[in-house]
């Protein structure tokens, strides 16, 4: 029926009709780069050159721009209003890297469902989310958004996202249109540097980098967005071969591609168009349909046209796209559906939604080190709380629009809302996050001298990762380790809150701290979730998704890397695949994460050592709660295939199951092997399972594993 209609439509259009809903504006006047431009969004949607607005987060110009579409532009087609809704849209969830380090898919689904809530209700009917690009390097910024280093469970958490972000139906007003970002390999930017040169193979291209994006398009993501970067060489704007071949043909991606800002025109700066034309022909060659902000489309394609160097029927196939998901989200017949203020007014920031938040926050937080200092009682210690992030509201994380900020809960509050004796509690900034300030660190000695404990909060600002945030050196800023190595002189046990978008390099911190607890930046409700994990009124379950290098030399540090010829741990002596001055290990795994309870892992058994094709192999592990104190375990599963006819990873995730015990309660957890879980790109890039040994791994993070074999035959 929707077919019928966009082709009634599409007869109706003019070329100039067609290019405006391929191209997108701001939603007030803006400049980019250099270039101002001009227009007032008003303007360009009365005479029907846009088909969509970004960043459109006040309802009532959401309205006004809506009216002009539907009332004055020519055809009366209405809007899309695109923004980025990357972790909640008023009510703010954790980052993305957080919430990836609950491991929990309904939690993460929820998150999604309830920004949708809001920002459907807001107007949106577009995101520019989730951002599923697998990220091994943390001097890269981006890694704030993504889910970490491991494609099996950045899929899981594609498919939740989509889920809750596009829900059972686009029909639905409470959903709106998932965009799977930047399409593809954004995160293997060279020396983690932002927009820089990619240069994968292929069969990392498709073991690594792919997966996500396959996994968001078979749960229906209705757009994606291509990355900023090369592949072979040609940026993905202008590359057929990704954005048609591979995507289109290969995933069966139907929906429509949109543009990363400006990258169209970004053809001319990376060489490979001499001009707006060269730029716009690759652009529509490549079946790009929605320009991003920027206007060469506009510019050019009409004088392509006439020069026969693009078709017409290449931009009606984009239109049609676009007209599609149009019909789809409800706008064509009821322009307005989602934009209901007062229904918004509801949601923001609800019981319901804070307590989701609340909920994820607490699973994304990784107890790192504990030396039993954790938990603290409430009741009578003299607790100095010292750092930059003590009392700071900074503490949502990069891409985020909220007008709530303001209610952010400081660590300060959480914690002075779970005291006995709250004025027992010593607040001392110490330091700016990346300067010092005059007698800060005196101040923060003499609070420390003063009491029983010392929690020190430190990191990273929010500008310090997100997009074009990219680092070089990953420990502290200089301030906040001179600020840490005073109070520590102190011999109060110390332990240091993290508040970062990236692996951090802790370098002594490890050693000197007594307890260390990653909390991101944890959203709206951080206060209250960092306090109930400090005095364990939650206790911590989070698990890394990114490893945590020694170093910056170490980077990139990944648990699924290939085995070498040469591998450290088989081999003797110098030669041999290692640093002269650091181990190959990272500081803390991918996987990894304590408990204030203890897990024990027995009995890992097969039903079977030989697992045929058209069967199932199941194994199975008990798993006890040996400690005193019920808790959440997420147990993992991994796989190496020993012989593959080309390399394969040492290990690789395959399962994970999170798992309530209360004390002294086990339960045996399994794993169903099949046929399709063991498949990767053989030499001729087929998606097989080749016949051979396999180790299987079971365990609590990717280093501490038990193993036992199983063969695959025919
Ligand atoms: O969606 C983002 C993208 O991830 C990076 N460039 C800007 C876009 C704005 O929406």
């Amino acid at each position: 029926e929707i077919a019928g209609e966009v082709e009634a439509l599409l007869a109706r259009m003019t070329l100039k009709d067609k290019i405006g809903q391929m191209s997108q504006t701001m939603a007030s006047a803006f400049s980019f780069g250099n270039t101002v431009i001009a227009d007032s969004p008003q303007q360009m949607v009365e005479e029907g050159r846009v088909g969509s607005i970004l960043g459109a987060f006040d309802m009532n110009k959401v309205y006004e721009l809506q009216r002009i579409a539907v009332e004055k532009s020519p055809l009366g087609i209405p809007l899309f209003f695109n923004a980025d809704v990357i972790h909640g849209y008023q009510t703010i969830f954790p980052v993305p890297l957080a919430w990836s380090c609950s491991w929990n898919m309904d939690s993460i689904r929820r998150a999604a469902s309830i920004s949708a809530k809001e920002a459907a209700a807001s107007g949106i009917t577009y995101n520019h989310g989730p951002m599923v690009d697998v990220t091994r390097d943390p001097r890269w910024g981006r890694v704030v958004e993504g889910a970490g280093e491991d494609p099996f469970l950045g899929s899981e958490i594609a498919k939740a996202l989509v889920q809750g972000y596009q829900g059972d139906s686009l029909s639905d007003r409470n959903t709106i249109i998932a965009c799977l970002k930047h399409f593809v390999a954004y995160g293997a930017v060279e020396a983690g540097r932002d927009y820089n040169t990619v240069d994968v193979s292929d069969q990392r291209l498709r073991e690594v980098y792919l997966p996500p994006f396959k996994a968001g398009v078979e749960a229906g993501a209705g757009s994606v967005m291509n990355s900023f970067n090369t592949i072979n060489g040609i940026p993905v704007a202008g590359n057929k071969d990704i954005l048609n071949t591979l995507l289109r043909e290969e995933l069966g991606f139907n929906g429509m591609v949109i543009s990363d800002y400006g990258s169209i025109s970004e053809l001319i700066m990376h060489g490979v168009a001499k001009d707006k034309k060269q730029a716009a022909q690759q652009a529509i060659n490549a079946t790009l349909d929605i320009e991003m902000v920027t206007s060469v489309y506009a510019e050019v394609l009409p004088q392509l046209i006439v020069e026969g160097l693009v078709q017409e029927a290449q931009l009606d196939e984009a239109v049609k796209r676009i007209l599609t998901f149009k019909y789809k989200t409800g706008i064509m017949d009821d322009p307005y559906r989602y934009i209901r203020p007062e229904e918004a007014e509801q949601l923001y920031m609800s019981e319901e939604h804070l307590q989701a938040s609340l909920d994820l926050a607490h699973q994304s937080i990784v107890l790192l080190k504990n030396d039993q200092t954790l938990p603290l009682s409430p009741e009578n210690s003299t607790i100095a709380l010292i750092g930059p992030f003590s009392n700071s509201k900074d503490l949502l994380g990069s891409w985020q629009f909220t007008n709530y900020a303001e209610q952010t809960v400081t660590i300060a509050k959480g914690i002075e809302d779970k005291l006995h004796h709250p004025e027992k509690l010593l607040i001392v900034q110490g330091c700016e996050v990346e300067q010092a300030i005059d007698g800060g660190v005196e101040q923060a000695v003499r609070a420390a001298r003063q009491s029983d404990i010392v929690i020190l909060s430190l990191g990273e600002h929010s500008e310090q990762s997100g997009e074009a945030a990219s680092r070089s050196k990953l420990t502290l800023p200089d301030a906040q380790l001179e600020l840490a190595r005073e109070v520590m002189k102190t011999g109060k046990p110390v332990i240091v809150l993290l508040t970062n978008g990236r692996p951090l390099v802790l370098g002594d911190l490890h050693e000197q701290a007594n307890a260390i607890v990653e909390t991101w930046y944890l959203g709206a409700q951080a206060g209250h979730a960092i306090a109930d994990v400090l005095f364990g009124d939650y206790n911590p379950s989070g698990k890394l998704t990114m490893s945590f290098p020694q170093n910056e030399g170490q980077i990139p540090v990944y648990y699924n890397h290939f085995s070498t010829g040469r591998p450290a741990n088989a081999r003797q002596g110098k030669y041999a695949s290692k640093y002269l001055d650091t181990p190959n290990d990272p500081l803390y795994c991918f996987g990894f994460g304590l408990s204030y309870t203890s897990y024990e892992y027995s009995d890992l058994t097969l039903n079977t050592t030989k697992l045929r094709r058209d069967e199932e192999l199941t194994a199975s592990i008990t798993l006890r709660n040996v400690g005193a104190m019920e808790g959440e375990e997420i147990v993992q599963m991994y796989i190496q295939d020993i012989t593959g006819s080309v390399v394969r990873p040492v290990k690789e995730l395959k399962g994970f199951k999170k798992v309530r015990l209360k004390p002294g309660e086990s339960q045996i957890i399994e794993f169903e092997i099949n046929e399709a879980l063991l498949k990767f790109h053989n030499k001729n890039s087929d998606f097989v399972a080749e016949d051979g040994e396999f180790k299987l791994f079971i365990g609590p993070n990717s280093a501490e594993l038990q193993s036992c074999d199983f063969e695959l035959i025919v």
